[in-house]
């Protein structure tokens, strides 16, 4: 099988808010590929994070690729704003837009060389993703219920990175409880890029914390 470049993508959900800037930096210098950010609306999740704003002034602090996974409920009346904020990868969810919805966005991301990338909820069947295979840049597997950081990973959806991996055969990022402990099991899954908000921003050496997911594979 194809051996794929594993990434890791640190979510700025767990960082300090008050001083982003300074977080970022520690990701980049502790050789960080992508930069994770988490958009809530308080719809989709019960909760309400970062908006385009935060993401364009990001944009200006940062080389490393902004990874923006949007958990709203209407990410088309958004679209544009997030692509003029500098994303460089854009998922959304596939519990609320009709296939017709995500072929559309699709069309725009790629009007705009952005990745277009498609997440799934935990409980979420599977079959909804089949018909996306074969036009999303990335598939994005939640391992908890999207919301907040500092969830238990849940094991049940090893067996769907899996399946995935057979028909899929571009990025597959998996999303929440990803640990040095986590991290081997979803990269034996077929999983490439693993998003990880607490274990990085609370560890006392990021880098270490970076380097030990990237190279846990077996
Ligand atoms: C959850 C977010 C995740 C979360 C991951 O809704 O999508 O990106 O921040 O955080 P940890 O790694 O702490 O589970
Ligand atoms: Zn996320």
């Amino acid at each position: 099988m194809k051996q794929r470049k594993i990434l890791i993508a640190p979510s700025i959900l767990a960082a300090d808010f008050s001083r982003l800037e300074n977080e970022v930096k520690t990701i980049e210098r502790g050789r960080a590929d992508l930069v994770h950010v988490d958009v809530m609306d308080g719809h989709f999740v019960p909760n309400i994070s970062i908006g385009p704003a935060v993401v364009a002034s990001l944009k200006k602090r940062t080389s490393l690729p902004l990874d923006v996974h949007l958990m709203i409920d209407d990410p088309w009346f958004f679209l544009d704003a997030f692509i003029a904020a500098g994303s460089a990868v854009i998922t959304v969810h596939v519990e609320v837009c009709s296939l017709a919805m995500l072929k559309k966005i699709r069309k725009k991301l790629r009007e705009h060389k952005v990745r277009f990338g498609v997440s799934l909820n935990p409980h979420t069947p599977l079959k909804k993703l089949w018909p996306i295979m074969d036009f999303a840049d990335m598939i994005l597997i939640m391992s908890v219920q999207p919301g907040f950081g500092g969830q238990e990973f849940i094991p049940g959806v090893l067996p769907k990175i899996s399946s995935v991996r057979k028909k899929f055969s571009g990025d597959i990022e998996v999303d929440g409880g990803i640990t040095s402990t986590t991290a081997p099991l979803v990269l034996a899954h077929g999983a490439n890029i693993l998003v990880a908000g607490s274990y990085v921003f609370r560890a006392a050496d990021r880098k270490k914390a970076i380097a030990s997911l990237r190279l846990c594979k077996k």
